[in-house]
């Protein structure tokens, strides 16, 4: 069904300029993921998986090709539209969390919100319980283990209740049992009807995912 579509990246090209070195991290790549879809995009070290999902994260804006977030094209869009369409479409998961270290665990999840302070409130804490991390809402990040960390990450990704979720690497820096947490965690919020894609190195999260997008050399292999 096609308006079932969410993402919809249609022959995204990206080209970096390094010196006078052109470097074509991704190359007309396309493909469609249908709203709910569980994904995971594997790859080798320079594939441009982290490049893919800047670009679908509206984090940077592609050299050719389009994407669709929900039927809209992000093409043309102005830098303050792009904020806004990264604001409230997108949930972004980095891999070394990007918690500000100097905020407590609630004030780092109610920082990027778009509504009242009080339904933020109320809102982060509805998800802290849902990652298991109530008892650590007035916790500093360095006083937080990885795993919890990465959990108050995925939190924070969630405040603005985003279409989709992207995450680079999300069980790359965390133990087995850790990551093994986090996979269930994004069972969880799978099967509650999120959006999620996942970069990882990590086989037994990519096997848990519906779906794999490889990429070799910015393409996609089919
Ligand atoms: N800002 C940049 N300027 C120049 N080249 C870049 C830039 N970012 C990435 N690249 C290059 O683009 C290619 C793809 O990089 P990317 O970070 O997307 O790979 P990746 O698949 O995420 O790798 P990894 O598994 O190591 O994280 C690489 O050759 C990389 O060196
Ligand atoms: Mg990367």
């Amino acid at each position: 069904m096609a308006d079932s579509i969410l993402v919809s990246a249609q022959g995204l090209t990206k080209v970096y300029n390094r010196g006078t070195e052109e470097v074509r991290a991704l190359d007309g790549v396309t493909f469609d993921l249908q709203r709910g879809e569980f994904t995971a995009v594997v790859g080798v070290s320079g594939a441009g998986k982290t490049t893919l999902l800047h670009l679908l994260g509206c984090m940077d804006t592609p050299t050719s090709g389009e994407l669709l977030i929900d039927g809209q094209s992000t093409r043309g869009l102005s830098d303050s539209a792009l904020t806004r369409m990264r604001r409230e479409q997108v949930g972004f998961v980095f891999q070394h969390f990007g918690l500000l270290p100097t905020l407590t665990v609630m004030e780092n999840l109610t920082l990027p919100t778009l509504f009242s302070k009080k339904e933020a409130k109320a809102y982060a804490n509805e998800l802290l319980e849902r990652v298991g991390l109530t008892h650590r809402r007035n916790h500093l990040p360095n006083q937080l283990s990885g795993g919890e960390m990465q959990r108050v990450a995925i939190a924070r990704a969630l405040i603005n209740r985003p279409q989709v979720l992207l995450a680079d690497e999300p069980t790359g820096n965390l133990d087995s049992a850790n990551g093994e947490a986090i996979l269930q965690l994004f069972h969880q919020l799978h099967r509650d009807g999120l959006t999620i894609i996942v970069v990882t190195h990590n086989p037994i999260l990519a096997n848990a995912t519906q779906r794999q997008l490889v990429l070799h050399d910015g393409r996609l292999v089919p």
